[in-house]
């Protein structure tokens, strides 16, 4: 069992073993912005090829591309990103502090519930429910707030602003000699780069529908309630694929892919009982969604999604056809007729992926009397996967254990340390989730050409020849579950 009851708990980690770092922190730092350090990029790489080789290499109709982060404005006007992505806020007049009004009175609902106020926690619940066909979200917000004397979390006073739609899309100048026209906005999604590069793979790969695009890249959004680390974050990752299918198979499509990305996540190594779906009720879809589900994880900050799977219908194809004058059907040319295809849409934040891992891999376990802290996380996701010592800094030893660290590092990611006890160098390494760690003693030298491999989650150790070690780890992570 985790024992994290707080992602205070995994923040500190983070900073302390290197694997993520608040954005220019000598500064001061940027709210909600935050960098990868050593150990943390190498994480974001595996799970990244892991996911694009899973979804590209491992489906042969499904291709990729890597759109610009700047793309034409009007493409914002036709995704409805310009009319509609917005988040309702409302200001204490007293602090002049920004709240997303949603977020608001969730907080309030859990702060009802904790104090045993069941009853109360639940009617507002069902107004939050029922709030907003999506045109009057602001209002429906506003009386909740107003009616039930929500009070501003921090000043404690009772003295709001209405509640303003505020539009998520950082825009910014193009060129030098810009001017208000010229504006341009950071994508908010990567998957607007998928859907004007529709045509330009249907002529030019060997595709025909059911197929898909992948992408992985930077998406940009000016979040009103930036908090809970790289939960939520004004610059982020994402993964998204769309599956372009015949409208009248987008169901069958839909459910195929939920069920796949279920199972990916599992095949991460996340724990079964700490994910499962959540469905969008049909009066909170997005705009362009006619079926939309979350996949969830159990985080300290409670159940939220890491993924959306959504029937995005022929939407954003008709939208863009609609806007560009450039036809975007497709002819099925076996059964002789046109149609825009439907799309089923799969989006995963890389850095929500992340912090789901490392929640997921948290451990704090009793060794001896001493607080052991481990991270046990899948091996291929692992940022070192093995280490390798030489058991002390002596000649004899050091060599082979450099040999074994050139052979190994071929086909895995090594850090030969020899510095500090055994003992410290493990403690080292299981922060790190390092899944193997190979060490080099004297009988290795002088009498039975053997290395002590010591696994990661148990702590259990073997005595294993020199030339079956590659064969040990490959085992390993063969048969690695999580525990
Ligand atoms: N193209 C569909 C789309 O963008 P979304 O539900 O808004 O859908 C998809 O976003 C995923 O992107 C989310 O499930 C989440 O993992 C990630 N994501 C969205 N906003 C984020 C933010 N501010 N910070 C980190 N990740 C975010």
């Amino acid at each position: 069992m985790s024992n994290l009851d707080s992602l205070d708990t995994i923040v500190s980690l983070a900073k302390a073993r290197g694997f993520i770092f608040q954005s220019s922190e000598i500064y001061g730092g940027l709210s909600a912005v935050y960098d990868y350090g050593p150990l943390g990029v190498e994480l974001k790489r595996n799970i990244q090829n892991i996911w694009w080789k899973d979804m590209t290499q491992r489906h042969e109709n499904i291709v990729g591309v890597d759109a610009a982060v700047f793309m034409h404005p009007k493409v914002w006007e036709a995704s409805g990103h310009i009319e509609g992505f917005n988040d309702p806020m409302i200001d204490d007049k007293q602090s002049k502090k920004r709240y997303r009004a949603d977020m608001l009175i969730e907080d309030c609902i859990l702060n009802l519930a904790k104090d045993g106020k069941k009853e109360k926690a639940a009617e507002i619940q069902e107004l939050l429910n029922t709030s907003g066909t999506r045109k009057n979200l602001a209002k429906d917000l506003y009386d909740i707030i107003i009616e039930n004397e929500i009070k501003a979390p921090d000043s404690g006073a009772f003295d709001w602003t209405e509640v303003r739609q505020f539009n998520l899309m950082f825009k910014t100048a193009f060129g030098a000699t810009s001017s208000e026209d010229d504006g341009v906005y950071l994508r908010p999604e990567t998957a607007q780069g998928i859907f004007v590069n529709y045509k330009n793979i249907l002529d030019t790969s060997r595709v025909s529908v059911p197929f898909g695009i992948a992408q992985t890249g930077k998406a940009f959004r000016n979040e009103v309630v930036a908090r809970q680390f790289v939960f939520r974050m004004r610059e982020f990752e994402q993964m998204e694929m769309q599956y372009f299918v015949e409208p009248g198979t987008d169901s069958n499509a839909y459910a195929l892919w939920k069920k796949k990305r279920l199972s990916w996540h599992k095949s991460i190594g996340i724990r079964e009982e700490n994910l499962r779906f959540s469905d969008h009720p049909k009066d909170k879809l997005a705009h362009y969604a006619l079926a939309a589900v979350d996949v969830q994880y159990k985080f300290p900050i409670g159940w939220q999604e890491v993924e959306g799977i959504h029937n995005r219908s022929d939407f954003d194809l008709t939208q863009h056809q609609k806007l560009s004058g450039k036809k975007l059907d497709y002819f099925d040319q076996k059964n002789n007729k046109r149609y825009v295809p439907y799309v089923i849409e799969t989006s995963i934040g890389l850095d929500r992926c992340i912090l789901m891992v490392l929640c997921d891999a948290y451990r704090e376990e009793e060794v001896n009397g001493e607080k052991r802290t481990v991270l046990k996380m899948h091996p291929e996701l692992a940022p070192i996967q093995v280490g390798v010592f030489p058991l002390v800094k002596k000649s004899g030893l050091q060599e082979v254990a450099r040999k074994i660290e050139a052979e190994l590092i071929e086909h895995y990611s090594v850090r030969y340390d020899e510095t500090g006890s055994i003992g410290k160098r493990y403690r080292r390494l299981d922060e790190a989730g390092t899944p193997f760690c190979i060490t080099v003693d004297f009988d290795t030298i002088e009498t039975d050409n053997k290395v002590t491999i010591r696994y990661r989650d148990d702590m259990s150790q073997e005595r294993i020849p020199l030339n079956k070690i590659a064969y040990a780890i490959k085992e390993g992570i063969k048969d690695w579950k999580p525990s």
